[in-house]
C-alpha cells in the first residue's frame, strides 16, 4: 500500500505498521500542511521510504516538465513524478519518460478508463484512478479499474494501478477486487481499516482476561 499524505506525524505513525511501500502527495495535500512544498518533500524524503510521488504543476507541458526537472534536481532517487492526465499531461509523460526512462511516473487525476488507457500508452509506470471522486459523480469506479486492468494485462504492459481517493474503507477492498494492484490510503482510512470498534473492544476484553491469568 501507499500512504496519501504529506503530514509527517501520519507518515511516522503509519510507517511503523510495515504496510506502506511509499508515499503519494498532490498539491492539495501539501497545501493543507501550510508548508513550502520543497521543504516538506525534503522532510518526507528524510524518512527514507522507497518512493515519494510528487505532482508537477503547470498549465503547459513545458511548465510541467520544468517542475519535474526541478523535483529531480533535489537529487534523491526516491522521488517519483506525478503527472495529471489531460492532453498536456500525456505530452508531459511522453517527453519526461524519453528524458528519464528510469524515473517512475504516476499518471493521476484519472476519472475514467479512457484516461488510464492513454496513460499506459504514453508511458506511465503507474496510474491513479480516483475512486471516491468517480463514485460521487455517478461513475462505476470499479468497472473503470477493471477495464484499465484488462487493457494492461492483455498487452502485458508493466503499468500498475494505484487506486486513490478513498473516503470509505470498503472501497479499498472493492478497488483491489476490481483489479487495482495496490491503493494509496489517507491516514484516517488506514486507521478505519484496522481499528474497528468491535476489534478494539474484543482486544480490550482479551487483555483484561489475559492479565487475570498471569
Ligand atoms: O491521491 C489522489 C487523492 O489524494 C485524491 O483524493 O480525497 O481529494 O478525492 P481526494
Amino acid at each position: 500500500m501507499f500512504l496519501d499524505t504529506a503530514n509527517l506525524d501520519e507518515i511516522r505513525s503509519a510507517s511503523k505498521s510495515g504496510v506502506f511501500r511509499g508515499i503519494t502527495t498532490n498539491p492539495t495535500i501539501l497545501n493543507r500542511e501550510k508548508v513550502n512544498r520543497d521543504e516538506r518533500v525534503g522532510e518526507i524524503l528524510a524518512l527514507s521510504f522507497p518512493i515519494l510521488y510528487v505532482q508537477v504543476v503547470g498549465d503547459t507541458a513545458q511548465e510541467r516538465l520544468e517542475d519535474a526537472e526541478h523535483l529531480l534536481s533535489i537529487g534523491n532517487p526516491s522521488i517519483g513524478i506525478k503527472i495529471p492526465l489531460d492532453q498536456i499531461g500525456l505530452q508531459t509523460v511522453h517527453e519526461f519518460k524519453r528524458r528519464h526512462p528510469a524515473v517512475p511516473v504516476l499518471g493521476t487525476a484519472i476519472y475514467s478508463a479512457t484516461q488510464g488507457i492513454l496513460g499506459v500508452l504514453a508511458g506511465c509506470d503507474t496510474l491513479a484512478p480516483y475512486v471516491n471522486r468517480m463514485l460521487v459523480s455517478g461513475v462505476d469506479a470499479y468497472a473503470e479499474i477493471e477495464a484499465m486492468r484488462q487493457f494492461i494485462d492483455e498487452r502485458d504492459a508493466s503499468t500498475q494501478i494505484i487506486a486513490a481517493s478513498f473516503k470509505q474503507p470498503e472501497h479499498v477492498v472493492k478497488a483491489l477486487s476490481a483489479g487495482a494492484h495496490t491503493c494509496t490510503l489517507p491516514y484516517d482510512i488506514f486507521v478505519k481499516m484496522v481499528d474497528l470498534p468491535q476489534a478494539i473492544d474484543a482486544i480490550r476484553v482479551f487483555n483484561t482476561h489475559g492479565k487475570e491469568t498471569f
